[in-house]
């Protein structure tokens, strides 16, 4: 079973073929990221449009990175007579896969509008994915001939706790099997990268802010400053507002005690010291967080696997904290595979494919921004 993925919610443009689940043939991602820098955050208009402009390049590049050696047959084809002979990728590829939600609107259409045309045109079956449920999937690739990606030796067992931390969510999801999951919970406001997104403006990091955070952290005092914790009354579930109000009012108390300061004027004043220090501080609290609820969903349900996906995933103080507290070893994914990308949702679209799930019908499939899981 080979399918093709393309993911589009946000700023990646990304398209991927996975075969049976568990191998990567190709995995091509073009960002816009640089493109949104400049405005401290992703600009939705701008995503859209470089969506645009590079899907089918990427599409190409992931069809004939999926099938190298067959490249020189077509070479060799096309000098010859046997023009007729040429090899077509498509022929290789059993389904299509595409993230259908959450994300930006714009963003996703241009995801789903040239899946569903490639479906009817390609004539393939079309699995619409969850962006979020897709996450955990590339945990399950372990084969690859792709020189630049160190995967696992062995995919995740069930049940499974899935800890999902990106720029647009926080989830802690119990998996029995592959589609019969439960939400044990998610953040009531800010997600986890958004948190370490917005952190990083205060102390005048460049965006995204979980790469630059974590970099500053390093040359840091982590106990420098005592960030609080969210107390809830739902046990499994998240919350990022307090901490960031409370980075900045530490930020604001130390450039003078002005709580009017508004924070785009703060960065200037802190000294390189005052910045690692919040940085380190922040991490610790923020990842201590979600590592104490992924731990306490360890105790609770036994869970035979416990696997880290999304942006954050990627992030080493995450990694050291759980690998500390959990009495299980986590098979962590290659950092080029927890931000978005396509082979997750070709990941999934193969599972899918393979377990007789339902298709999408490509004339009607419909984007839904706010699609939970
Ligand atoms: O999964 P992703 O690419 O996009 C969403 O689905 O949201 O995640 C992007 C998020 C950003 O908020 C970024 O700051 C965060 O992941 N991120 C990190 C790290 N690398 C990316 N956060 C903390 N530490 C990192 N090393
Ligand atoms: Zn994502």
């Amino acid at each position: 079973m080979i399918v093709l993925g393309i993911e589009s919610s946000c700023d990646e443009t990304a398209v991927a073929v996975v075969k049976n689940g568990n191998e990567l043939l190709s995995n091509v991602i073009f960002s816009s990221m640089d493109l949104h820098k400049i405005y401290g955050g992703i600009v939705p208009e701008i995503a859209a449009r470089s969506h645009i402009e590079s899907i089918i390049p990427v599409l190409e590049r992931a069809l004939w990175q999926a099938f190298p050696n067959q490249k020189s047959k077509v070479k060799k084809a096309t000098t010859t007579k046997f023009r007729h002979k040429t090899f077509d990728p498509w022929d290789l590829i059993d389904a299509i896969a595409v993230t259908y939600g959450p994300g930006l609107g714009g963003s996703l259409l241009v995801g789903v509008m040239t899946a569903r045309t490639l479906a009817i045109t390609k004539n393939k079956p079309l699995y619409a994915i969850n962006h979020v449920e897709g996450h955990v999937y590339a945990s399950f690739l372990t084969k690859t001939t792709l020189k630049e990606y160190k995967l696992p030796k062995k995919y995740p067992e069930f049940p499974m706790v899935s800890l999902i931390v990106s720029g647009g969510h926080s989830q802690l999801v119990l998996f029995k099997n592959h589609f019969k999951y439960k939400l044990l919970g998610q953040t009531r406001d800010d997600a986890l990268g958004e948190a370490f997104d917005k952190v990083a403006k205060i102390i005048g990091l460049p965006y995204p802010g979980g790469p630059s955070i974590s970099k500053f952290a390093e040359l840091g005092d982590a106990d420098k400053y005592q960030f609080p914790k969210a107390k809830l009354d739902q046990k499994f579930e998240f919350s990022f507002s307090g901490i960031k109000t409370a980075v900045l009012r530490v930020a604001q108390q130390e450039v003078g005690g002005d709580f009017t300061l508004p924070s785009f004027k703060i960065a200037k004043r802190l000294s390189e010291k005052q910045k690692v220090d919040i940085a380190a501080s922040f991490q610790k609290m923020a990842i201590e967080t979600v590592v104490d609820k992924t731990v306490l969903a360890y105790s609770e349900f036994h869970p035979k696997s416990v696997v880290i996906a999304g942006g954050v995933a990627s992030n080493q103080e995450l990694r050291h904290q759980l690998s500390d507290r959990l009495p299980i070893s986590i098979q962590y994914i290659d950092p080029k595979l927890c931000t978005d990308n396509g082979a997750m949702i070709a990941t999934l679209g193969c599972y899918k494919a393979m377990n007789n799930q339902p298709t999408s019908n490509p004339l009607t499939l419909q984007i839904e921004t706010n699609l939970s899981m």
